[in-house]
């Protein structure tokens, strides 16, 4: 028998922690619950005498894997898995996985909720604009741009993406246009939308040679990750284009900066949302469990992202 910790700082829904449960035991390993918790000296206690772990963004750095002598697993019940120190489980013989796919619907719903709220001016009763026929780029092409051109084209949307890592052959069948470069991508887009993940690669290149190169009415969505925006590129863009809007799951470091200055030209969740439904809570997590399942079962790696 297993101990299979699911540690989660923003708890998943009531369901998703039952179908946890249940498969989990059903394999018959044990699940220990850590759920709003505070301080890293709680998690790396429940961590210590996990086998596996289930986590969402709750950060496994050096000193958790270090503490966690008996983990085999990690599995990120989302997409992004910045939030785990990588090299120290490889070191540590800890396989890290992450569930893709299983969270994108509801992230891809939020980001088109971000548009629609920018475009209605924050709900704030004064005459907006609409979706249609404007023009989208997603910047990356992963499951969650692929829905959120799925949704975005039912609003009649022009829908565009620029990804060096995707076959433009996939973008042309899912009905989106590809463009040859990033710069071409914020160019003709009056939204972007961001879907990369936060990698030495990709943090801070949102910056203002990028963003001063859009269309008159732009407006960011980032429903990626906070790190990949250069703040303050983004700053000196806001302060030279009244008309330019950032719309963002999770508030960035310099949220006061855009409070005190930019009123009415940004919204920040308080809390990072995007995944925060039931849907996408039984998705990922049910498939962490199921992949902690078949890891002790048959040793099946599928999904690992430590390699
Ligand atoms: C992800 O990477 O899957 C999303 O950012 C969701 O993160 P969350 O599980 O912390 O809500």
């Amino acid at each position: 028998m297993k101990k299979v910790l699911v540690a989660t700082e923003k708890p998943f829904a009531k369901a998703a922690v039952d179908g946890i449960r249940s498969i989990v035991e059903g394999a018959g390993h044990e699940m220990i619950l850590l759920e709003n918790y505070t301080t890293k000296a709680d998690l790396i206690a429940a961590a210590s005498l996990a086998d596996a772990m289930i986590i969402r963004s709750d950060i496994v750095d050096k000193e958790v894997i270090a503490a966690s002598k008996n983990l085999k697993i990690v599995v990120r019940a989302g997409a992004g898995y910045d939030n785990i120190d990588l090299d120290a489980a490889r070191s540590a013989g800890v396989v890290a996985m992450n569930t893709p796919g299983q969270n994108s619907n509801a992230v891809a719903e939020l980001a088109v909720a971000l548009m629609v709220y920018a475009a209605r001016n924050n709900f704030n009763g004064s005459s907006g604009t609409e979706l249609k026929g404007k023009k989208l780029g997603l910047h990356a092409y992963g499951y969650v741009s692929k829905a959120v051109a799925t949704i975005a084209k039912g609003f009649s949307m022009d829908v565009y993406a620029f990804d060096p890592f995707v076959d433009k052959q996939i973008m042309i069948d899912d009905g989106v246009t590809p463009v040859g470069d990033v710069s071409e991508l914020y160019s003709k887009c009056q939204y972007i939308s961001l879907h990369m993940p936060a990698t030495p690669q990709t943090k801070k290149t949102i910056n203002s040679d990028l963003l001063s190169k859009m269309p008159k009415g732009a407006t960011l969505i980032n429903t990626a990750r906070k790190e990949v925006v250069d703040e303050e590129g983004l700053l000196q863009v806001f302060a030279q284009r009244p008309d330019f809007k950032y719309m963002s799951d999770v508030e960035p470091d310099s949220k006061s900066e855009f409070i005190d200055k930019y009123s009415g030209r940004f919204f920040f969740t308080p809390k990072k949302m995007g995944a925060q439904t039931s849907e996408a809570n039984n998705n990922a997590g049910l498939a962490a469990a199921r992949q902690i399942n078949s890891f002790f079962e048959t040793g099946d790696t599928t999904f690992q992202v430590n390699k």
